[in-house]
């Protein structure tokens, strides 16, 4: 029996297996899924990974689980949230052009004199006034390690495939990701305003791929668009917010707030600026919060336009500054009644840190003897 964390590395299961990563990459790719050397995995992968070396495996919590451990909430002090939406897809089939349109033609009157900016992530508002968070594309890699640090981040994944092209790698890659992350997904087939557009092509080279589009008879739901024309996009955000009713998503605003952290970087004039998902609780100024190794009371709190906000909600998208530092993508985001608390916390996770990257240094020293030999 092996004990072992979820979300543990690859390289450190080799490690743990004694066996050489490449041997875990080369039996994750017999089995149909592509890892790379520092890729987490998660509870079923690393299963089936022990199962084949001839392990069985035990899940122990690691320190970190035990700290963050949520208190569970009462039924009654949820109340709906909106989705958190994913685009995915392969390179040039109109992600960015997706998501362009959707801002643009869904903002409200009011936010005409706002300052646009990158933050990575976005709240629109649909016609009949549903809220959806989107977040900017954000990369396969950023999305594994949200996953792997548990945050389960997105509700729904829109895979993005263009209809002049062909279900490429990273359209597989990201339908993969989507469904080891138990993430409902939505095909959005783009670029049908063009005259080579062959979008029942997609749906066909999908259906071999087991994939059955719900107009096929399938419960996979799709929508021909056209990120430039804005052709379908309504439709596609009436089937986003359908799936989201299905999944009943749903959280407790009056408790300190939770998220994950979308990116974060040094301003030169603001500090520490990290862009953050709030996912439960509400987020004031002032409050004490914790992202990875670092912590500080929030100094100020603005939306995707700029405009500047007191206060959070779950499902919100903001710019915080007053971090001491910048956590990575995917870290969790915790508000602490003390700060001496989310201090303590930092410190432990500061260790944790700096022994795991003893563990892994040392193996790869032994992987490399072992190959001089
Ligand atoms: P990466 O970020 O590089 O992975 O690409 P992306 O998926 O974000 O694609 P992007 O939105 O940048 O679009 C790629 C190209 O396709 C651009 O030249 C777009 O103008 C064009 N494009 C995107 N959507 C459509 C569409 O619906 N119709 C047409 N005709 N062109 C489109
Ligand atoms: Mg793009």
């Amino acid at each position: 029996v092996l004990k072992v964390t979820e979300f543990i590395s690859a390289n450190d299961l080799a490690a743990l297996l004694d066996v050489s990563v490449n041997q875990i990459i080369s039996t994750c790719m017999s089995l149909g899924m592509f890892v790379s050397i520092n890729q987490r995995l998660d509870a079923e992968a690393i299963t089936i990974i022990a199962d084949e070396f001839g392990y069985d495996v035990e899940f122990t919590k690691s320190i970190e689980d035990e700290l963050v451990e949520e208190s569970s909430d009462e039924e009654e002090d949820l109340i709906e949230r909106a989705p958190i939406v994913t685009i995915m897809g392969h390179v040039d089939h109109g992600k960015t052009s997706l998501l362009d349109y959707i801002r643009m033609s869904k903002v409200t009157a009011d936010e005409a004199g706002g300052i646009t900016q990158h933050i990575g992530a976005y709240d629109v508002k649909t016609k009949d006034g549903h809220k959806i968070a989107f977040l900017d594309t954000p990369g396969h890699e950023a999305f594994t390690a949200m996953r792997a640090r548990g945050a389960k981040l997105t509700d729904i994944a829109i895979i993005v495939i263009a209809a002049d092209d062909s279900i490429m790698p990273q359209t597989k890659e990201a339908i993969n990701h989507a469904q080891v992350a138990g993430v409902p997904m939505i095909f959005a087939i783009n670029k049908v305003d063009k005259p080579n557009a062959r979008p029942e092509k997609i749906k066909e080279e999908l259906a071999n791929m087991n994939l059955l589009v719900e107009e096929w008879g399938g419960k996979y739901q799709s929508q021909d668009i056209s990120a430039k024309t804005g052709q379908g996009i309504d439709e596609l955000l009436e089937k986003v917010l359908l799936e989201a009713e299905i999944l009943e998503l749903k959280a407790n605003p009056d408790k300190n707030a939770v998220g994950s952290v979308i990116e974060a970087s040094l301003d030169k004039g603001r500090g520490y600026v990290a862009t953050i998902m709030v996912q439960a609780g509400t987020l004031r100024i002032g409050d004490v919060m914790l992202g990875g190794q670092h912590y500080g009371r929030v100094k100020a709190m603005f939306d995707h336009k700029g405009k500047k906000l007191k206060e959070a909600g779950p499902s919100t998208p903001v710019q915080v500054l007053g971090l001491s530092g910048a956590p990575q993508a995917g870290d969790s985001i915790k508000v602490y009644d003390t700060e001496r608390e989310a201090r303590e916390i930092a410190n432990s996770r500061e260790q944790i840190q700096r022994e795991q990257s003893l563990r892994t240094k040392k193996h790869i020293t032994l992987d490399e003897i072992g190959r001089r030999l």
